[in-house]
């Protein structure tokens, strides 16, 4: 049924039976006609609200479109008794030009935003003061993040729909509305007036939005920011068969018509009977009798908010009692009976300053977006990464557009598209310069390969790059050698590569009077680089900062190979023979050792003493083979990247969280869900005693 638009399979077994039908309808008088084509409507709008409002379907597509046709075609053939509320009229619609005005019979408001529990208190309060100390209830409902839209049924039929435009006055969609399948076009259980109108909001789930963009992306059309926007630009198609073949679909929320307070009605009691209506709600609905239920279900829906398969922005809070609401009133903006309490954004509207480029380790020129600060998920974000100059030309990016950022999954900030609308006229395209924005040396970008680089290996950006990946951490783990000592030492002529860290010693002096280092921080960062020679061999390869090269690529090699001679004497063919080492990598090896600048670096190590080899390695000193560990809490004796060591140099392998595959879970104090999900999985768990003991004697521990 999601396939309705195209479906030439289904579309010859109509041929077949229209065929069949077509002499049997023969036989049949116009009231036996008509008497059909009315069972045939009833029959098709319940099977589209099973299948589209509650997502429960009890007949095949392919079942569901004969019924459909046959309806169309008995209507052709007797036009004499089509309706407009026919469910065969969803894509009757002509294009046209322009969307009429509607103006609304009561303004369409907006809603109040809060932002915490201060806020909240302060709503709260004022409502109570408001009604006077009389009892009452919040109706909390989902803020679903789409387009708001008035629907209007006359005797039960559906006549018109409008955005919310300026509030007084939208466009009226009607035609584009009837094209969504959960909206019925005919409402069957009893109406509270002749008049109804019927506020909710269009959306896309985030599946349907995901399968649009891919249909765009193949047809070499740009990508929809975000699902919101996705449904914005959908409405506003003047075509509605385009519409119809758009994943769109309805929630109703709110329910308006004459006399609405006089007749005692209430939030609750409308959203059940616009689910009794057939109309599409949600089925997250909470009374709240106090401030304290309401953030409590405000915590709960931010914890499913990810599970949802749409998106929401917050929690709406409204009174319940419409006489209530009444007596609260509106302000000319919002009522002041609901608030909307917003979840930290995940999105944002910001405007793009600038493009930087940032060249790293391997020449690789990435472009970074320069933002106007905007407040995402709670934190100021002022950049973002664009990944390489395709990602602006397929954002259409230019300097000075509004573009939205998001915070998805992982923690790194991303522009998923503009506001084109938003986009002044005189703005320029941008493009990436040809040159280092570092050095000025000519940027390169080999085929086949999104990214421009620069291939001067002297440029003072990747110098600085690579300095620090040497120092970091999972490399040769020198403390108190970031980023701005590096820059220090580099913009002083101390020293040009890793291999000139080795020498600083003599220039104890010298150093101690540079800016930002006093006696104390040279000692320590000088004895760190002492310690760094006797660095793992793994860590060693990783730290020379090969291209493609990880850290476990380099144990791989470390395991192999027993010095950096031996490495640089494989050939391809030999490199490539190592399980999880592919060719790409396997050519970047070569190609390291190919280069005079690197063997130059290496020479430098070696003759300052820096570790160039590693262990023999043999079953003996590698009883952890195949034993996978976790770590969680905060050990005595040994940081995680110690400890992780020390189980890798026995063989076994770290992995970062707890499955069925995990033998041992290492708990200092402080372990939280790890510690939680070992003792589901019955993993053995140990503490730090145990494991300095495992580590002493690993034979006996893990025969256990
Ligand atoms: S009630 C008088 N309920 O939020 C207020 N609105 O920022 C009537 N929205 O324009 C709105 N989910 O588009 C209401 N459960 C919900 C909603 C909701 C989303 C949207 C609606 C409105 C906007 C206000």
């Amino acid at each position: 049924m999601a396939n309705y638009c195209v479906n030439l399979a289904k579309f010859a077994l109509f041929l077949l039976l229209q065929v069949q039908g077509a002499a049997a309808s023969m036989n049949k008088s116009k009231q036996d006609i008509k008497r059909r084509i009315e069972e045939l409507r009833r029959d098709v709008q319940h099977h589209e609200y099973l299948y589209y409002a509650l997502n429960q379907p009890e007949i095949s597509d392919e079942d569901f479109d004969l019924r459909m046709r046959l309806l169309q075609k008995l209507e052709s053939e007797n036009p004499e008794f089509v309706t407009e509320d026919s469910p065969s009229m969803r894509v009757g619609g002509q294009p046209s030009d322009a969307f009429q005005s509607v103006r609304h019979p009561v303004a369409m408001l907006s809603l109040s935003n809060i932002y915490n529990e201060e806020e909240l208190t302060e709503f709260d309060r004022r409502v109570r003061d408001g009604l006077g100390g009389a009892v009452f209830k919040y109706v909390c409902e989902l803020k679903f993040d789409g387009i708001a839209v008035n629907l209007c049924y006359k005797d039960g039929a559906f006549i018109q729909g409008a955005t919310r435009g300026n509030g007084e006055i939208g466009d009226d969609i009607t035609v584009n509305l009837k094209t969504i399948r959960s909206l019925p076009l005919k409402l069957s259980s009893p109406q509270p007036a002749p008049e109804i109108y019927i506020r909710g909001e269009v959306y896309m789930d985030r599946n349907g939005f995901r399968m649009l963009n891919e249909e765009r992306q193949e047809a070499g059309l740009a990508n929809f920011a975000n699902p919101r926007n996705a449904t914005g630009g959908t409405l506003k198609i003047l075509d509605p068969a385009v519409v119809a073949c758009r994943p769109l679909k309805l929630v109703c929320y709110s329910l308006w018509f004459e006399g609405i307070a006089d007749k005692g009605w209430a939030q609750s009691k409308a959203l059940e009977w616009l689910k009794e209506a057939h109309l599409p709600t949600s089925d997250e609905i909470r009374i709240c009798h106090n401030r304290d239920e309401v953030v409590q279900t405000w915590q709960e829906w931010e914890n499913i908010r990810s599970d949802l398969p749409f998106d929401i922005d917050g929690v709406v809070i409204k009174v319940d009692d419409i006489t209530q609401q009444e007596r609260l009133g509106a302000t000319s903006k919002s009522p002041r009976w609901a608030t909307a309490y917003k979840f930290k954004a995940e999105r944002a509207t910001t405007l793009l300053r600038g493009i930087s480029l940032q060249v790293g380790r391997t020449g690789a020129v990435t472009p970074v977006a320069e933002l106007e600060p905007v407040l995402l998920a709670g934190t100021t974000v002022k950049r973002a990464t664009l990944h390489n100059e395709d990602e602006i030309e397929r954002l259409d990016l230019r300097i000075g557009d509004t573009v939205y950022v998001e915070k998805g999954g992982d923690i790194i900030p991303k522009i998923t598209g503009v506001d084109k609308e938003r986009r002044a006229k005189d703005i320029q395209v941008f493009r990436i310069p040809d040159r280092c924005p570092v050095c000025g040396e000519t940027l390169h970008r080999p085929e086949g390969e999104a990214v421009r680089r620069c291939v001067n290996k002297a440029c003072p950006a990747q110098v600085q790059k690579s300095i620090e990946h040497f120092a970091s951490r999972g490399a040769m783990d020198i403390d108190g050698l970031g980023e701005s000592i590096v820059n220090l030492l580099i913009s002083n002529g101390f020293i040009h590569d890793p291999g000139d860290l080795y020498n600083l010693k003599e220039k104890f002096d010298v150093l101690r009077e540079l800016n930002g280092m006093g006696d104390l921080s040279v000692n320590n960062l000088l004895s760190s680089i002492e310690t760094s020679k006797d660095c793992s061999f793994d860590r060693l390869i990783f730290a020379l900062g090969i291209r493609h090269v990880g850290s476990g690529a380099a144990r791989l090699l470390s395991r192999r190979y027993l010095s950096i001679d031996q490495i640089r004497a494989a050939s391809q063919e030999e490199l490539e023979q190592i399980h999880e080492i592919g060719p790409r990598m396997a050519e970047s090896i070569i190609d390291f050792f190919r280069s005079p600048s690197n063997i130059e670096l290496i020479e430098k190590l070696r003759n300052a003493g820096v570790r160039l080899e590693g262990e023999n390695i043999s079953p003996e000193t590698q009883p952890l083979e195949g034993k996978t560990f976790v770590l969680t809490g905060t050990l005595k004796n040994y940081t995680r990247v110690q400890a992780g060591d020390r189980i890798r140099a026995l063989g076994g392998h770290v992995a970062s969280s707890v499955s069925a595959q995990t033998d041992f879970l290492i708990a200092g104090p402080g372990a939280g869900s790890k510690l939680k999900k070992a003792k589901e999985l019955n993993v053995t768990i140990i503490d730090e005693n145990e494991f300095t003991e495992l580590l002493n004697d690993p034979a006996k521990i893990v025969e256990n």
